[in-house]
């Protein structure tokens, strides 16, 4: 069992899917970071040599060739669903989550940012909202969605593996529960600071 997350670019996928693989016990996979280590080189560079296409063929053909991956959380792009097909590959690897940030958060936590190349030059604003417009509808074929705004790593995480686990009774079930008890009598998760996405 795995469970997916997918969502905009700066939503909080590697930060939160950090905390729900600690949390279940699972390794985390990011995808791009497996793509950047594969090649050896930085996304930015992919996009500029390479070009966008063969970056998209390179996510594909990732989801096409992951082993049979077990008890793993898998961090995606954010544009990894504009591929067609790519949502139904990712829902054979798991149990997709689509974490739905706020416009004006994401705008926000991506004012200062070089290394996404999708968000480099121009407005940021209108090439935020020209994707997302386009995006949120392929997002949301996602199998749960969960909303991040006002929402701490630690909430947007516990959030993510309540509903998770109503679709997986299998789950660890100490995990889906914030601040269970282990069986030492001390708290699992409860005194982790939070991050900002
Ligand atoms: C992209 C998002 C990035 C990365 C690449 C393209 C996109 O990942 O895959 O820069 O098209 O939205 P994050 O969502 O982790 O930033």
């Amino acid at each position: 069992m795995n469970v997916v997350l997918v969502g905009f670019m700066a939503s909080g996928k590697s930060s939160v899917g950090k905390r729900v693989a600690r949390r279940l016990g699972y390794s985390f996979l990011d995808t791009d970071h497996f793509i950047e280590a594969e090649l050896g080189c930085t996304i930015s560079e992919i996009f500029a040599i390479q070009g966008e296409p063969y970056f998209r063929m390179l996510e594909t053909r990732l989801l096409q060739n992951l082993p049979r991956l077990e008890n793993h959380v898998i961090a995606t792009g954010g544009g990894i669903v504009t591929t067609p097909g790519n949502m139904e590959l990712l829902k054979r690897i798991g149990v997709v989550v689509f974490l739905n940030a706020e416009r004006e958060d994401i705008i926000s936590r991506l004012e200062r940012d070089t290394r996404r190349p999708m968000v480099q030059g121009g407005d940021l604003r209108e090439r935020v909202t020209t994707l997302l417009d386009k995006r949120l509808p392929l997002y949301r074929e996602a199998d749960v969605i969960v909303n991040t705004a006002g929402c701490s790593v630690n909430q947007t995480a516990s959030e993510v593996l309540r509903q998770v686990a109503r679709r997986l009774p299998e789950l660890p079930l100490h995990a889906t529960s914030r601040g269970a008890r282990t069986r030492r009598g001390t708290r699992t998760d409860a005194a982790a600071p939070a991050e900002s996405p």
